[in-house]
């Protein structure tokens, strides 16, 4: 089997590049360790950048996100009853985010490539990286009980933070750099309108909580709770109340419950592996790169390293620029570091930290400069609709 671009991961990232990939001519054979159900059944961010929401209108993939995102202006943050919004549009010279479920990008995704006739395998077991310091890498897998061989140009590593392919990087020749919280989400998703026309952050005494949605009949809510919790000890009746405690006064009496749809709690990470190119190996997404969730920024990193890597073997196949591969590490990098640290601030400015009294005044003056001045509102609005993307040139 032989294509120009091996793509390892069937996520946002992967299924994203290859459109891209696809519309220009580029031939790219995708391989998904997993089934597409398996696939869909992960529930995760639903806040699209501005820039993101761009990329999947050049590939050709925007048609239900159009019809069905919710376009957000502003959201707010909630400091012990004291409420801030953040015009972000009016801050941000216009610029706004869409909130639509990364199920549903994925889902318009995994159809856009059934549509397009390009190869997507699932279930490939076993898969392995070799020769990408050569120039005929190549990518073996088992399928359906049988060993193949795939052989290409370029292989895009999209496989998430567990995935193979930053494991196959040569490790004296790659650094990370982690962050770990001490604590964690738990995350419910309801078939109820959600409580706000707006995304709610919330910094109360007894922890962070977050009011988010997938649609006007779809809500999803945080609440912050200990690494040492189990989701089994949440039934949807403690999340609700927690939840109503953890609310602003003013509106906790217009929340709406219902059975849960999803529960989960995830652990809140910072991690960033330098580089990003190894040879022929460029990692994409969460295989590089995880935020935690604070700042809406996982997937919308992962938009941005296909819009770099997208553009830089455009020009390598269609105007012979060798040189725009060598760019693609330092130029995601710089987005990266700065949504990084947006993500690890946001993090610090709104969650109960088990603290000394001098910290916590800190985090309450960081609360209240931030939010009072229009310098720190800017600041807070231009990262959340996202930094621009850089140009390959
Ligand atoms: N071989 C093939 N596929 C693999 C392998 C492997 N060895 N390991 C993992 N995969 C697949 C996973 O099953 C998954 O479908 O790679 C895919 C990676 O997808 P994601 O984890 O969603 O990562 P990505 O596509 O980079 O998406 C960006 O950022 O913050 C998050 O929520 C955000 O999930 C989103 C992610
Ligand atoms: C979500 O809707 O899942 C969501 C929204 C905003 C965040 C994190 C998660 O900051």
């Amino acid at each position: 089997m032989k294509t120009q671009v091996a793509i390892i991961g069937a996520g946002p990232s992967g299924l994203l590049l290859g459109q891209l990939l696809h519309r220009q001519g580029i031939d790219t054979v995708i391989l998904e360790a997993k089934t597409p159900e398996y696939v869909l059944s992960r529930i995760r961010a639903g806040v699209l950048e501005y820039g993101f929401v761009d990329l999947m209108r050049e590939a050709g993939a925007s048609e239900r996100m159009d019809r069905e995102g919710l376009v957000h202006e502003g959201f707010s943050l909630d400091f012990n009853g004291r409420r801030e919004r953040i015009d972000m549009a009016g801050l941000t010279g216009g610029h706004s985010v869409m909130v639509y479920g990364q199920t549903d990008l994925t889902e318009d995704l995994m159809a856009i490539r059934k549509t397009s006739g390009a190869p997507i395998i699932y279930e490939a077991a076993n898969v392995q990286l070799h020769d990408f310091y050569t120039d005929a890498p190549r990518v073996t897998f088992e399928h359906k009980g049988e060993k193949i061989t795939l052989e290409c140009d370029y292989i895009a590593g999209c496989d998430g933070f567990h995935g193979v392919s930053r494991q196959s990087a040569p490790q004296d020749k790659i650094r990370n750099f982690e962050r770990v919280y001490p604590f964690g989400w738990l995350g419910l998703l309801s078939d109820t309108p959600p409580i706000e026309e707006e995304l709610l952050y919330i910094h109360n005494p007894r922890g962070f909580a977050l009011c988010s949605m997938r649609s006007t009949t779809r809500s999803r809510y945080y609440l912050q709770c200990s690494l040492a919790e189990h989701v089994e000890e949440w039934s949807d009746d403690r999340f609700w109340s927690e939840l109503s405690l953890r609310l602003p006064k003013d509106i906790a009496g217009q929340l709406i419950t219902g059975p849960s749809l999803e529960k989960s709690i995830a652990p809140l990470r910072s991690f960033v592996a330098e580089p990003m190119k190894f040879g022929r190996m460029f990692l994409v997404g969460d295989a590089a790169h995880i935020v935690p969730p604070t700042g809406a920024k996982g997937l919308n990193l992962a938009s941005s390293d296909v819009y770099t890597l997208y553009h830089a073997l455009r020009g390598t196949y269609h105007e012979g620029r060798a040189d725009l591969l060598d760019k693609y590490s330092e130029i995601c990098l710089r987005r990266i570091w700065k949504a990084e640290r947006f993500s690890w601030w946001m993090t610090m400015l709104l969650h109960t930290f088990d603290e000394d009294p001098f910290s916590q005044r800190i985090q309450q003056a960081e609360q209240d400069y931030y939010t009072s001045t229009v310098a720190g509102r800017t600041t807070i609005a231009e990262n959340y609709v996202g930094l621009p993307y850089e140009p390959v040139v």
